[in-house]
């Protein structure tokens, strides 16, 4: 579902700020269609502050010494919110357990990232934990802020693998770099309105069907193009070709990998057309295309 407005989002961030510069970049480079509306930080020195700063956004420090007690912090932390009308709230490296009352009035409109694959390694030190435990794969999430602490619905993962020569250093970098991919597609899955939370499990809908898509499948130009030039090919060839890809298109196809299947496409008319084979698979060509749900790279 499109909104005529773009989404406006609040970061909460108490340091460094990588997953905030990740959400900037993203939104400059035109890969989310959100806008940026304030960074919000307990601490005064936070790094996220001047990088929400350089993108032009408000950038608040509240001093959580100034409040007497977690409650009354988060009061101002939500008016600050709903004075820059939000609507999605992002923790990232937010140093701060937020509070039943944060986490209410803002339910399923608050995300947090977390590097580990939740349930496993929540809380601090999640890289730490991972290597004291000795798994081989850890990762990143990104889920709902649910009441516990990294407990809520779960967004989207991604596995990282842990090498021998690992230190809590070389892993934390491998994870950043997949967690600065997957918040800003869980954004801008959530600016789509495409997410839905049932229970504990967060369902990822299809895209939305305007003209130039077909069933679940977004058509690039050059699909759109092949297909119109087999739409011109021989009766027989024609009905081989656009039926069957009519067919799987149908079928829905990974977001983001439209590219491939223009590739595909392309490939498997050129073996048509050169008499190498009398019809084409698409549902084996489908097949290959598609990849198990979050591996998508199409972001
Ligand atoms: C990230 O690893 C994030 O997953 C965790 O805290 C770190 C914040 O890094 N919650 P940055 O401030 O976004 O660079």
């Amino acid at each position: 579902m499109k909104r005529s407005e773009p989404l406006r989002i609040g970061v909460l961030a108490s340091g460094r700020g990588s997953n905030l510069q990740a959400i900037i970049d993203a939104i400059e480079g035109g890969k989310l269609e959100c806008r940026l509306a304030v960074v919000v930080s307990d601490r005064s020195d936070a790094q996220a502050l001047e990088r929400a700063r350089k993108h032009g956004t408000e950038a608040v420090f509240l001093d959580p010494r100034a409040h007497p007690d977690r409650e009354a912090f988060d009061r101002a932390v939500l008016g600050v919110l709903e004075k820059h009308r939000v609507d999605l709230v992002c923790l990232a490296g937010y140093m701060r357990i937020v509070t039943p009352a944060l986490v209410r009035a803002l339910a399923g409109r608050i995300m947090n990232i977390h590097p580990a694959l939740l349930p496993s390694f929540p809380g601090l030190h999640a890289q730490r934990q991972a290597l004291q435990y000795g798994v081989k794969v850890s990762g990143a999430s990104v889920h709902f802020v649910d009441e516990g602490v990294d407990t809520g619905p779960i967004i989207l993962q991604a596995a990282v693998p842990v090498r021998e020569d690992d230190t809590e250093e070389t892993l934390a970098a491998r994870i950043l770099e997949q967690e600065h991919q997957l918040y800003p597609r869980a954004i801008r899955l959530y600016a789509e309105g495409r997410l839905e939370i049932r229970g504990r499990r967060v369902h990822i809908r299809e895209r939305d069907n305007p003209a130039g898509k077909r069933g679940g499948v977004a058509m690039d130009q050059g699909t759109k193009k092949l297909l119109l030039e087999a739409m011109r090919l021989p009766p027989e060839a024609r009905a081989a070709l656009a039926g069957q890809l009519l067919e799987s298109l149908d079928e829905g196809v990974d977001e983001g990998a439209e590219g491939l299947w223009g590739a595909e496409i392309a490939r498997r008319i050129e073996e048509l057309e050169a008499g190498k084979v009398r019809a084409v698979p698409w549902a084996e060509a489908r097949r290959q295309i598609m990849r198990p749900a979050g591996e998508s790279s199409g972001s």
